[in-house]
């Protein structure tokens, strides 16, 4: 497997990434299916062990990949294919923005059969301050909005 990204990786065709978290290496994010000249486009691919999931790993791995690609490696579009029954890949896609494009019906070979998947996209021009700061930004919305303090019905500074 790691010859076959080599290689990939090698002929211009993939960019194969770690996910590290706490000095851990938890997950793989890969994109792959890299094509030049008139499309400049690729597509994400991506797993987290469970034991950290739930806590916002891959969608700030995605967020510094598409960054990185847009603005170094000069990608213009990274697309990401999901099967319609994951949620939770979903909902990444969703949290940073992915432009829903529809469904490839029988798009890949998975698991003995041809599956449907949803396809989400983003462009450069779509994410212009860069796709983490704006996740970082709506995080911290989120986690603001969540605080007791946010709450309009709660004091902010109870007991005083
Ligand atoms: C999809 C996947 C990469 C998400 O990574 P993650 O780092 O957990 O992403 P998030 O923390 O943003 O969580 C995404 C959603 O997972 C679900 N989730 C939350 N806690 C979870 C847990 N402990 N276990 C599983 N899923 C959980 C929630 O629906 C969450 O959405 P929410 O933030 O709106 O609550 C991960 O679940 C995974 O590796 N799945 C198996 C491989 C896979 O499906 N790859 C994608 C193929 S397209």
């Amino acid at each position: 497997m790691v010859r076959h990204l080599r290689g990939e990786a090698n002929a211009g065709r993939m960019l194969p990434f770690v996910i590290e978290y706490q000095g851990r290496l938890v997950g793989q994010l890969t994109v792959a299916g890299i094509t030049w000249g008139s499309m400049c486009s690729g597509h994400v691919g991506y797993w987290v062990d469970q034991a950290v999931a739930g806590r916002g790993v891959m969608p700030t791995a995605v967020a510094l990949v598409v960054d990185h690609c847009f603005r170094t490696v000069g990608l213009h579009r990274i697309e990401v294919c999901i099967r319609p029954e994951n949620g939770p890949s979903r909902r990444v896609v969703e949290k940073l923005g992915f432009r829903s494009e529809g469904l490839r019906p029988r798009y890949l070979h998975i698991d003995g059969a041809w599956r449907d998947h949803l396809v989400f996209a983003l462009t450069a021009e779509e994410v212009p301050e860069g796709l983490l700061a704006r996740w970082q930004r709506a995080r911290s919305q989120q986690a603001h909005a969540k605080s007791p303090s946010a709450d309009p019905g709660k004091p902010a500074h109870p007991g005083k």
